[in-house]
């Protein structure tokens, strides 16, 4: 029998709460998960609205085929939300879409399950793909890496003080044995870690590098938020929760960029028309509430920001 792995939806009615203006309007959810952000979505939505839900996971897409089908406001795609404009024009709504949701990063099930690689508390195969039908592997990808280019990925994308000697611990390994277990990665970078933080894995950071690094999660970032306005009616809003900074970082400055216009020196005298200026922040950065993140250890680290087009 195959376990159902669940996933407890982070800042739900609240997210809900700044996305859904019009009832009537076509909304995108571009991390469908589990479908929690999706079904309260569709309970505000009267028989008008309709909602596109998108996921990269073959597992959440199967999901919504079970137990989303029969909701005719409702249509799943398997694709990435960096591909928001292209779905958007194949369904006629540029510059009509009433609200885009991204609620970033894995889903518990991916996390859990330890057949999907993402996991260095759970031995399993090293995959770490959140679209098991293509892309490379962490495994593949770590069988062939440069010593230098595995070091930038951890430093980058992990933030991490030893990414050389993780890096070189990593290509001295695979020369004896190739490196196919997340256990086996795992304890290889413990091992290369001098100063364990308090209860803090030593292999954490290392492991959210690869994975956002093998899934390209901050480039479909960049490129989904740009194509948020233009898709936006005026009035719309985007509602974007974030799990680590180097994500937040992205959202926060894409939200100041459009609502402030291009950077032009000051002393010109430029129509406020020609900044460009195509969002307006709604409020400062939203956190669970310390009720939430004693039922969901997972909500200690969301932020949500949310922005209204002009
Ligand atoms: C935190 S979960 C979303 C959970 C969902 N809001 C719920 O309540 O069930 C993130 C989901 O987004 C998906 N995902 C992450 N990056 C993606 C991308 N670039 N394109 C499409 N889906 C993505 C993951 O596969 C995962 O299923």
């Amino acid at each position: 029998m195959t376990q159902e792995y669940r996933h407890v939806t982070v800042l739900l009615e609240e997210a809900v709460e700044q996305l859904v203006t019009d009832p009537n309007g076509f909304y995108v959810d571009g991390t469908f998960g589990r479908g929690g952000h999706s079904r309260l979505i569709l309970s505000r939505l009267g028989p008008q609205g309709r909602l596109l839900a998108i996921d990269k996971d073959p597992e959440a897409i199967a999901h919504a085929e079970r137990e989303f089908a029969h909701d005719p406001r409702f249509e799943i795609a398997h694709a990435s939300f960096a591909d928001l404009a292209q779905l958007i024009t194949e369904r006629d709504r540029q510059g009509r879409v009433q609200g885009v949701l991204l609620d970033l990063g894995v889903s518990s099930p991916q996390l859990d399950n330890p057949e999907r690689g993402f996991s260095f508390q759970h031995d399993g195969p090293l995959d770490m793909r959140m679209d098991t039908s293509r892309g490379m592997s962490a495994a593949q990808w770590l069988a062939q890496v440069g010593e230098k280019e595995l070091a930038d990925v951890l430093f980058t994308y992990g933030e991490e003080k030893f990414a050389r000697r993780m890096a070189r611990a990593v290509v001295e390994t695979r020369q004896e044995q190739p490196l196919e277990r997340t256990a086996q990665l795992a304890k290889l970078i413990a091992a290369a870690n001098p100063k364990w933080e308090k209860g803090k894995h030593p292999a954490t950071r290392a492991f959210q590098a690869i994975r956002i690094f093998i899934n390209r999660e901050l480039e479909d970032i960049e490129t989904c938020l740009a194509a948020i306005p233009p898709a936006l009616c005026q009035g719309g809003r985007m509602v974007v929760i974030s799990f680590h900074s180097l994500e937040d970082r992205l959202v926060k400055r894409f939200i100041r960029k459009e609502s402030k216009g291009e950077e032009l020196p000051r002393d010109l005298p430029v129509q406020h028309s020609a900044l460009n200026v195509t969002l307006r922040p709604l409020g400062k950065a939203w956190k669970a509430s310390d009720g939430e993140v004693d039922d969901n250890v997972r909500s200690r680290s969301a932020v949500m920001r949310v922005a209204e087009r002009i």
